[in-house]
């Protein structure tokens, strides 16, 4: 019988790439679109590092461009390892990491490897919107707590105390956050690491934005007891050293987790990008990347402030809050949305036909996210950031008036 699979059909067209569609679409007809949707970074990749690549790419194509093992370069293992001893303190041995296509599959590992079908994980709302779409893809239960704007996007000790149970399989954290952007407290983190121990649960770390910190420091959760022998790390290289489109990520843990992401890793795709490896691998070993991101925290921290400053100017009734960390604002437009008796998919795709203004409704990102709008804020300069935002503004007076 030839047919579609239950697997794939459950997905409905996500308002995500419905909406990076338009926004090509709005670009082909002429428009200057305002584009706050993708977790780009918003600066290019480094120039000395990408001369770097090129030049010893030139000089020896062959390793450049062949096959490599499953579990990925040894020598980008040995450089990721001499850098989470440096930032993080850790010891991880080159044989505990696993060279991953992008953070998305070092993620679709970690659960794949730690659960199986029915099996209950623990998740704060909002959350990465394609971690909800894994989760489903893997027929896992959900439990979760609520993170609001009212306290930061800190989630309550008592709700997860409630919903980490013997059966919670992996509880899966991230920080700093994407859509919120905060760092999760030091006092959360010691909790779930302590709960972890006590029901016997994995922890699934997500590292992605580890470096894009501008006020206080990303918290490293092994720092907690014997975490370590429970701790599955998420990370990419999308964030720090900017390239997404090599799509590279790594993924460490315990050795018995490790040896299945590799076998996992060589069924699935044979190797991650191997120019990709290399690139990171110049990246960690000629202290390029310490600097490009001393160059472009600065950048972004100020594009920061101004969305921020924009936000409380022209929609001066939205809940906003200012967060330390990563690329996204995520205020909270009930107040207007009521006004206009519109939910967040309606209101994001009447701004980007009106206003060829793109950001993504908030409620892709979870229940709690309803009525907030994500907003990317280092893909733009300081004035587009603030024309864009008046835009919005302008939308919602007009609508008010039909
Ligand atoms: C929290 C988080 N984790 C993981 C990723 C995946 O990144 P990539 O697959 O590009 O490495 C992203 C991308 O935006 C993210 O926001």
């Amino acid at each position: 019988m030839k047919k579609i699979s239950d697997r794939v059909k459950v997905f409905q067209p996500s308002p995500h790439r419905m909406l990076a569609a338009k926004a090509e679409e709005l670009k082909r007809e002429g428009k200057d679109v305002f584009n706050y949707s993708v977790g780009q970074p918003g600066l290019p990749p480094s120039k000395d590092l990408v001369s770097l690549f090129c030049q010893k790419a030139k000089e020896d194509p062959f390793n450049h461009f062949r096959y490599v093992s499953a579990s990925g370069m040894y020598s980008l293992k040995e450089a990721i390892s001499l850098d989470l001893k440096k930032y993080g303190g850790l010891d991880i041995p080159p044989t505990n990491i696993v060279i991953t296509t992008g953070g998305i599959e070092a993620f679709h590992f970690a659960l794949s490897i730690t659960t199986d079908p029915g099996d209950e994980v623990f998740l704060l709302d909002p959350s990465y919107s394609v971690y909800w779409d894994l989760l489903k893809y893997l027929h896992l239960k959900v439990r979760k707590c609520p993170q609001t704007v009212e306290t930061g996007f800190q989630p309550d000790e008592e709700c997860i105390k409630d919903n980490i149970t013997e059966r919670t399989s992996a509880i899966i954290a991230v920080s700093p956050d994407n859509p919120t952007s905060r760092i999760l407290k030091e006092d959360i983190l010691k909790l779930i690491a302590d709960l972890a121990k006590e029901k016997k649960s994995w922890i699934i770390y997500d590292e992605a934005y580890k470096h894009i910190i501008y006020e206080g420091n990303h918290i490293w959760i092994h720092n907690y007891g014997d975490t370590l022998n429970r701790l599955i790390s998420v990370n990419t290289f999308s964030k720090d050293i900017a390239i997404p489109g090599f799509r590279l990520g790594y993924i460490y843990g315990p050795k018995e987790v490790i040896t299945q992401a590799a076998k996992l890793k060589g069924i699935l795709s044979l190797a991650a990008p191997v120019p990709g490896q290399w690139f990171a691998y110049y990246a960690l070993t000629s202290g390029i990347k310490e600097k490009y991101l001393k160059e472009v925290l600065p950048v972004y921290r100020e594009r920061r402030d101004v969305a921020y400053e924009a936000f409380r100017k022209f929609l001066p009734d939205a809940k906003i809050w200012k967060p330390p960390a990563g690329m996204y604002l995520f205020p909270d437009m009930s107040a207007y949305m009521n006004q206009l008796g519109m939910n967040d998919i309606d209101f994001a795709f009447g701004l980007a036909e009106k206003k060829a203004v793109i950001m993504l409704p908030g409620s892709i990102f979870g229940e709690t996210g309803r009525n907030h709008l994500r907003v990317t804020f280092v893909t733009q300069t300081p004035e587009r950031l603030e024309k864009g935002i008046q835009l919005v503004a302008e939308f919602i007076d007009e609508e008010k008036k039909k």
